[in-house]
């Protein structure tokens, strides 16, 4: 049926609203060229203000729990469609349409998906988020091992072939190539506090 590639678009579609790019550009600045550089909810904070990346990771997640959970009510949790749905916002968070492709690195809408794909993995991949990300006091380092800890949980409740399984690892994946700069960084010993 069409509906699922339909509904996979769509997912892709809403991914691609960047929040960060649409408060920078209200407050008349330019993300690329401040902080990381990078679009997302942590560069919204470092550069704008705490409240405003709040807003922005929230926002960031709902794009992608919103069109994965229209997918699971329409076509349900383990139609092969649905976990494209999943892939697709969280792509088009990192390679967005709207905004010339210069997307950010997928860490919130990845939650946002895990939460409603797997509520008990999605809990673990935000703890481990936030815990990390205390502990390190590098944001990269939180999205980095929640969204090995989402696909881990997810893997062993369910095994990496199930439906569920591979889309939560092809979005860790995802999520990790967008962190390349940062993991350079890291090994380097030169990633900068958050
Ligand atoms: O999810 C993005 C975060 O992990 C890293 O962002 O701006 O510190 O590179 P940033």
């Amino acid at each position: 049926s069409w509906i699922g590639p339909a509904l996979a678009i769509v997912a892709y579609l809403v991914g691609s609203i960047s929040f960060a790019l649409l408060i920078a550009r209200r407050k008349g600045i330019d993300l690329y060229g401040e902080g990381s550089g990078n679009p997302g909810a942590t560069n919204v904070g470092r550069v704008i203000g705490k409240k405003e990346g709040r807003a922005v990771l929230l926002l960031d997640a709902l794009k992608g729990a919103l069109p994965y959970g229209a997918a699971v009510l329409v076509l349900g949790r383990d139609d092969v469609w649905t976990a494209v749905c999943g892939v697709a916002a969280v792509v088009g968070h990192c390679l967005p349409v709207w905004h010339r492709f210069r997307g950010g690195k997928g860490a919130a809408t990845a939650a946002g998906v895990m939460l409603v794909a797997q509520p008990i993995a999605g809990v673990a991949a935000v703890v481990g988020y936030l815990v990390l990300k205390r502990v390190t006091r590098r944001a990269s380092v939180g999205s980095l091992v929640g969204a090995v800890i989402g696909a881990a949980i997810v893997v062993a409740l369910e095994g990496a072939r199930s439906t569920v399984g591979t889309m939560t690892i092809a979005v860790a994946v995802v999520v990790w190539l967008r962190h390349a700069d940062n993991l350079v960084r890291l090994a380097r010993g030169e990633e900068p506090p958050s």
